[in-house]
């Protein structure tokens, strides 16, 4: 195998799922599933059910050997049990010759998540009739389909549909139970080995399962996998992974639940649901392990950290986001966590074959004259596919890769603004147009692996030079200019053509007048405030750059200085401003806002302004931190505010006071000129002394809260006990003082990314609106 290539029959292939592609769904007696009417965004997908011809000829196109497809229960069995709907099966039935007609083997998944809507009414999955129902659904499709499906995978990552669709409610059916989201994984995993015993007794080849393995690392070995861990953060890997991946990898290879996982389940929803037997039943040999994977789990220990509800358990674990390059959904891109997943998997579970059978990812697509340039997603393919090759070298023994996924698709609760598609999908008229990472892909799959280099772009010099015509001309042409004569435009295309350009932003920016740049306004952070923000930047310029945006950082700390940016933006040297945070520079806002520029605020502005802006929802935070003082008895509740000019601070007073006003409590305020905490102490220590009765503060930032503590301690205040005190923004020194701060959290990672969305969205003209998000009271011991 050369430096570059994969071992010779390697499987290439592309995924969906008959949810997110087919339409149809209430075609030819289809019965209602889950997931009809569960996201905001209308089902009919890529209307699939009626476009398959054209999209297996897509695939054909692409030369790929494999297709994974899923099958929709409700289309098969509308009642989720009973009766079999032949005219649903005929459907999978003309998909599957067609496919054969192409050379593209079919490998069937059962379960993509869509359970028909009847067999919820009697419960879903947290009844154990449902994994029944699942075998005999699984042998009709066999009877039918057997005798051309080369492998059959029964479910698809049973955590996700067990965990956001019963325990967090994100995914459909949207229930939020962890007694329910552990009973449910358990009747995965049984309709699974049932499934498995129903296809085999009818004579199937190949069986398998899809799991979704996330790698669960901490921040610092994000950078180092090989970071060695305190004893508290390797107990938080530890039950994080058991929950996420050995929870379904131990039942199905092994025919027991982990060692460390059982105390949990027993402690959400009893052992009541698990059978003799059931173990047995679930380890049912298999032929190989589907992986899907995407990003790892960046966990930390953080004690009296509330549970994830999608992780019932993890008490003490925090949930971190990573400053490393983002996908448009926000996860972290870390192609090493492949390498080191298959070689985990091969070492634990050395019987088992794998298969890659998901991993792409969602970028912002700009669709132009001369097609959809989508650099960053053939570099996160090529990379993950670079991790995989070096796995397979070090004795991985991964048989096939999947690209997530073929058509631009109807993304579960999300709906279509995720672009995940090697061919792009335009939802108003159906029409599909390959990408350029579908042309790339084709030839990583006619090469049986990469180019031996990365590929070194050719620029839009050597098109010049080689179509004998200036750079201008070059940049017209792609840009679809008609001044040029046909002549000269088909001499640069075929130019094009034969290197292989990609037109890079450069070239559209000569005509177009765009720079594809954005300016990234700081106006100066104050003191003791600034943590937050520096994460923001953090995360908004490499979203920002992942949608191929050049960014550049200007300060906004003098009169002089917003001059200069007013001007840099009236010259139209930057296509767009984010500006954060606003507080000292609405004025600067408003003027920037003039110059038609489009532009994005991170938190609300002070004066009502047509410039939309990502803030928290400050009063909702402040309003439920107080009302969990008013919970905890607490009658006589003081407020430290920070600087009044800053309009989070006015909406945190303003929330604290209407709880308080709910309550028929008076305020008492203390303000502070900055967010120190030096400010903090102080004002605590005037709280106290004005106040003898006093039995908590709720104050307006983090770092005034740690003063206050103090203060309060060095005052002889036992706290909680004589005084309780509750923060806000919830930034890493919070949970590091004694006793532990309870505050509010602010989203940091998400308001980067809707930040983000907001500005690419308007660069694309479209019109949107201001963002809230919600803030969440974290209780630890100060309360
Ligand atoms: C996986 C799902 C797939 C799609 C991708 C983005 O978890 O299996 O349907 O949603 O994520």
């Amino acid at each position: 195998m050369s430096a570059a290539s994969f071992p010779e029959g390697f499987v290439w292939g592309v995924s969906t799922s008959a949810f997110q592609i087919e339409g149809a769904t209430t075609a030819d007696g289809r019965g209602p599933s889950i997931w009809d009417g569960f996201s905001a965004d209308r089902a009919e997908a890529c209307d699939h059910y009626h476009r398959h011809t054209e999209d297996v000829r897509l695939m054909k196109d692409l030369g790929i050997a494999a297709y994974r497809f899923s099958v929709s229960w409700a289309r098969v069995i509308p009642d989720g049990c009973g009766k079999v709907n032949t005219a649903g099966l005929g459907f999978y039935d003309r998909l599957l010759d067609e496919l054969l007609a192409a050379g593209i083997t079919p490998y069937a998944t059962l379960y993509h998540w869509d359970l028909p809507q009847a067999l919820e009414d009697q419960g879903g999955w947290p009844v154990r009739d449902t994994a029944r129902h699942f075998a005999d659904y699984a042998a009709a499709v066999h009877e039918r389909l057997g005798d051309r499906v080369d492998t059959w995978f029964t479910v698809n990552e049973p955590w996700v549909a067990a965990f956001l669709g019963y325990g967090s409610g994100i995914h459909a059916p949207g229930r939020t139970s962890a007694a329910d989201a552990f009973r449910s994984a358990h009747h995965m995993l049984l309709a699974h080995g049932l499934g498995v015993q129903a296809l085999r007794a009818a004579g199937a080849a190949k069986v398998s399962a899809v799991v979704n393995i996330s790698p669960v690392l901490t921040p610092a070995q994000v950078s180092d996998f090989g970071r060695e861990l305190s004893e508290e953060d390797a107990e938080a890997v530890a039950r994080i992974d058991a929950l996420a991946n050995r929870q379904f990898l131990d039942p199905m290879l092994r025919g027991a639940y982990p060692a460390d996982l059982i105390p949990l389940i027993e402690r959400h929803a009893g052992l009541g649901h698990v059978r003799d037997g059931d173990l047995d039943v679930i380890a049912q040999p298999i032929d190989l392990i589907g992986v899907n994977y995407y990003a790892p789990l960046v966990v930390q220990a953080q004690p009296s950290e509330p549970a994830d509800p999608a992780f019932p358990g993890s008490e003490g674990v925090l949930f971190c986001t990573v400053p490393t390059a983002v996908t448009a959904m926000g996860w972290p891109i870390v192609p090493g966590c492949l390498s080191q997943l298959l070689g985990r998997l091969s070492r634990e579970y050395p019987e088992t074959d794998l298969m890659i059978t998901e991993n792409g990812a969602d970028f912002v697509d700009v669709v132009t004259g001369d097609g959809i340039h989508d650099v960053e997603r053939i570099s996160f393919i090529e990379e993950h596919l670079r991790a995989l090759r070096s796995a397979i070298e070090n004795g991985a023994r991964a048989r096939g890769y999947f690209v997530w996924t073929l058509l631009d698709n109807l993304e579960w609760a999300d709906g279509y603004q995720r672009k995940f598609g090697l061919v792009h999908v335009d939802f108003a008229t159906q029409k599909r147009r390959m990408k350029d990472s579908a042309r790339w892909y084709r030839d990583v799959v006619a090469r049986n692996g990469l180019s031996e280099t990365r590929a070194r772009r050719p620029t839009l010099e050597t098109v010049a030079a080689r179509a004998h015509v200036s750079r201008a001309t070059v940049s017209r042409v792609v840009n679809g200019e008609t001044s040029v004569s046909p002549e000269v435009r088909a001499t640069v295309m075929r130019a094009v053509r034969e290197l292989g350009y990609v037109p890079n932003a450069a070239a559209r920016s000569l005509v177009t007048r765009r720079t594809n740049t954005v300016a990234l306004v700081l106006s100066v952070p104050r003191q003791g405030g600034d943590p937050l923000t520096a994460a923001v930047v953090q995360y908004v310029t490499s979203m920002l750059e992942g949608a191929g945006k050049q960014i550049t950082l200007m300060l906004a700390d003098t009169a002089e200085s917003h001059r200069r940016i007013a001007s840099h933006v009236e010259a139209r040297l930057a296509d767009g401003v984010v500006l954060l945070p606003p507080d000292r520079a609405d004025t600067l806002a408003e003027r920037l806002s003039r110059t038609g520029v489009p532009i994005v605020l991170l938190g609300k502005p002070a004066v009502a302004s047509l410039v939309p802006y990502v803030d928290v929802d400050n009063a909702g935070g402040a309003a439920a931190a107080t009302e969990h003082l008013i919970a905890r008895g607490r009658r006589h509740i003081g407020m430290i505010c920070g600087p009044m000019d800053l309009v989070s601070v006015q909406d945190r007073l303003a929330g604290h006071r209407a709880a308080l006003h709910r309550a028929g409590m008076r305020p008492l305020l203390a303000p502070a000129d900055d967010l120190t905490r030096a400010s903090g102490a102080a004002a605590a220590r005037r709280l106290i002394g004005d106040n003898p009765s006093l039995d908590a503060i709720f104050v307006a930032g983090d770092q005034l809260a740690i003063g206050a503590l103090r203060a309060a301690q060095e005052a002889g205040r036992r706290v909680p006990d004589d005084l309780a005190i509750a923060g806000f923004d919830d930034i890493d020194a919070a949970s590091a003082t004694t006793p532990q701060l309870t505050t509010v959290r602010v989203p940091v990672a998400d308001q980067a990314l809707a930040l983000a969305r907001l500005l690419l969205s308007r660069l694309e003209g479209r019109h949107v609106t201001s963002v809230v998000l919600p803030a969440r009271l974290v209780v630890r011991d100060s309360t």
